[in-house]
């Protein structure tokens, strides 16, 4: 078997990061890897990394082997710097040129930055040698700045070699690409979800109900899925598909949705009709979030012993976000103070959930939502009315 080269190995370990990154959607977790991938082919000891977001120069990550190795804390807060020539991460964003300092204390007089040693002093810590790299996107747009601190080989604090250069542009080409495509699809994520929820709230503000009904329940829905071990992927659908369980009232007409006497049976009926409603608006969408939504909508109303509607479904067959939803939504009416009502005990509220075990609820359910006390009071008090 062929040993591979120093050449082959660097080529292998490219083509990895390459791969690794462009498949990182999580920002965070993405620029953690950046970071590690750069420390590593440059052989430096320390590493930051800044992103332009709002035409800032916003610190995101640092790492800090021999901090790290002396269990000294370093900040690792976020701050800005401008867009400018006056420190050194500002001077490659801005200038777009990577830069290859061999000893920052000895800076010629051609820039408009000083090195800032105060960091230094504070953490008992020396910075020599710097590469500065733009973290440029496709189309040649810098969008963050690497930078990365004292090249270590064997020990000894050197400048960083010529050879490094190119490897760290291609790394750092990748980063800019992943870091853009991750904040796309963040923000094109973000605002799906808040429309969804605004859409959920047009309902609710004809019904006179607040926005914090719907985060109550959706948070509660939440850490009831939580509780009985539902994954991520789920516990966070439910979290944004919940706010949808009234959206069908958007259909109910005025008099009968806002009426403030007791509804006639005829009423009655036509109010129910909105679980139905709620569902062809959601239903065969490829997106999990409106289906997800669209059972909801369908099936919040069902009851555990089949006396609830639209369909009179029983048990297990009532899908699980339903008989999620179902207490999560009731809870929150209950503790909550309506016009014709003041807000119940919590302790009554157990009472009585509990008193609708097998009728009303899942009684698996009802057990897990009750243990959870701390974080729903957390949630109550956060988004109280
Ligand atoms: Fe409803
Ligand atoms: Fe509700």
């Amino acid at each position: 078997m062929q040993v591979a080269n120093g050449q082959e190995k660097l080529y292998q370990e490219l083509i990895e990061a390459g791969l690794v990154l462009s498949q990182e959607r999580d920002l965070d977790v993405l620029l953690d890897k950046i970071v590690e991938t750069a420390l590593s082919i440059a052989q430096a000891d320390a590493c930051s990394l800044y992103v332009i977001q709002n035409n800032v120069l916003e610190f995101k990550i640092a790492r800090n082997l021999t901090l790290e190795k002396k269990n000294v804390s370093y900040p690792k807060n976020s701050f800005q710097l401008k867009l400018d020539s006056n420190t050194l991460a500002g001077h490659v964003a801005v200038s777009g040129k990577t830069l290859n300092i061999q000893d920052v204390h000895r800076l010629h007089d051609q820039y408009d930055f000083k090195f800032d040693n105060s960091s230094d002093i504070k953490l008992g810590y020396e910075t020599r040698s710097m590469l500065v790299v733009p973290v440029k996107n496709l189309s040649g747009t810098v969008v963050g700045v690497l930078q990365l601190i004292n090249h270590n080989r064997n020990g000894e604090i050197l400048p960083f070699p010529r050879e490094v250069i190119s490897p760290l542009t291609v790394i750092a080409n990748q980063s800019g690409i992943s870091i853009t495509n991750t904040l796309l699809s963040n923000q094109l994520e973000e605002a799906h979800i808040e429309t969804v929820y605004r859409l959920g709230m047009a309902a609710e503000t004809r019904d006179k109900e607040t926005g914090n009904h719907l985060k109550r329940m959706s948070h509660y829905s939440k850490i009831l899925a939580k509780a009985i071990g539902m994954d991520e992927t789920y516990q966070q659908t439910l979290l944004n598909a919940a706010p949808l369980h009234d959206v069908g009232k958007i259909g109910i007409p005025d008099h009968i949705l806002q009426k403030n006497s007791k509804l006639t049976p005829e009423e009655w009926e036509i109010m129910k009709t909105h679980a139905e409603l709620g569902y062809q608006i959601l239903k065969d969408s490829k997106a999990p979030l409106l289906n997800m939504g669209a059972e909801i909508a369908l099936s919040h109303h069902e009851k555990f012993d089949g006396t609830g509607y639209p369909k009179g479904l029983k048990g297990d067959r009532i899908p699980l976000e339903g008989r999620i939803t179902a207490i999560a939504d009731v809870f929150d009416a209950l503790t909550s103070r309506r016009c014709y009502k003041k807000a119940w005990d919590f302790s009554d509220v157990q009472d009585y959930c509990t008193s609708e075990k097998g009728k009303h609820f899942d009684p698996e359910l009802v057990d897990r939502f009750f243990e959870q006390m701390t974080e729903i009071v957390s949630i109550y008090n956060k988004y109280k009315d």
